[in-house]
């Protein structure tokens, strides 16, 4: 089993989806089956936002990273994701990530029928952090963008370990947290090691 980790905070050792991320590769790693984790800090070693030079692949070293990013997305059986919410929405070296596994003819295409993701059979679990709370508020432009955007690529099991909240105090936060931790899902459908 492959699983892929990467984490977007910017807030280094303090952060609280860094925590959460790490916790739930913790606790699927401990599964009996044999897990291979590859790691990406986004934020240390983010990928270049998408321009028109990346399209034309007038760099070859920011092509080959981008063709790695894309091979090691599609290669994983369990992506975990530290995503907190960053005015609203995502980290901008997250959404730099996910416009390079977004790419038609590989993770997805359209058919006369509308569009056809292609790179289902994966679990996607998410570390969410939040300074205030945002549940099923029309605030929340972080969760629904990423169920979203998995949903789109062929990926309906997508679950999110969620602080929030973080902000209003000490106490919130470390109740947040441990609340969070408690809801980490249990590795269970693994499939076996490839
Ligand atoms: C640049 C930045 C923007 C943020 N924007 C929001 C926001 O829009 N809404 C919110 O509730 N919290 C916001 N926060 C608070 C974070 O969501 C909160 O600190 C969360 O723990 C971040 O996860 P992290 O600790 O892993 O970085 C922001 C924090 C930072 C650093």
């Amino acid at each position: 089993m492959k699983l892929l980790h990467l984490d977007s905070s910017a807030l280094g050792p303090n952060s609280v989806t860094r925590e959460l991320s790490a916790a739930i590769v913790a606790q699927w790693t401990a599964a009996p089956e044999g897990v291979r984790v590859e790691y990406r800090d986004l934020d240390a070693s983010p990928l270049p936002h998408l321009t028109g030079a990346s399209l034309a692949k007038a760099d070859p070293g920011e092509a080959a990273d981008a063709e790695r990013t894309l091979q090691q997305f599609l290669d994983a059986d369990v992506v975990v994701i530290g995503a907190p919410m960053y005015n609203f929405s995502i980290p901008s070296t997250l959404k730099a990530w996910i416009d390079r596994v977004a790419v038609a003819g590989r993770t997805f295409r359209y058919t006369d029928s509308g569009p056809e993701g292609l790179a289902g059979g994966k679990k996607v679990i998410i570390a969410s952090g939040r300074g205030g709370v945002h549940s099923g508020a029309p605030t929340d432009f972080q969760e629904p963008y990423l169920r979203q955007v998995f949903a789109f690529l062929g990926i309906d099991d997508v679950e999110f370990v969620r602080a929030e909240g973080v902000a209003y105090s000490a106490q919130h936060r470390s109740e947040a947290i441990a609340g969070a931790k408690a809801t980490i899902p249990q590795p269970s459908r693994l499939r076996a090691a490839a």
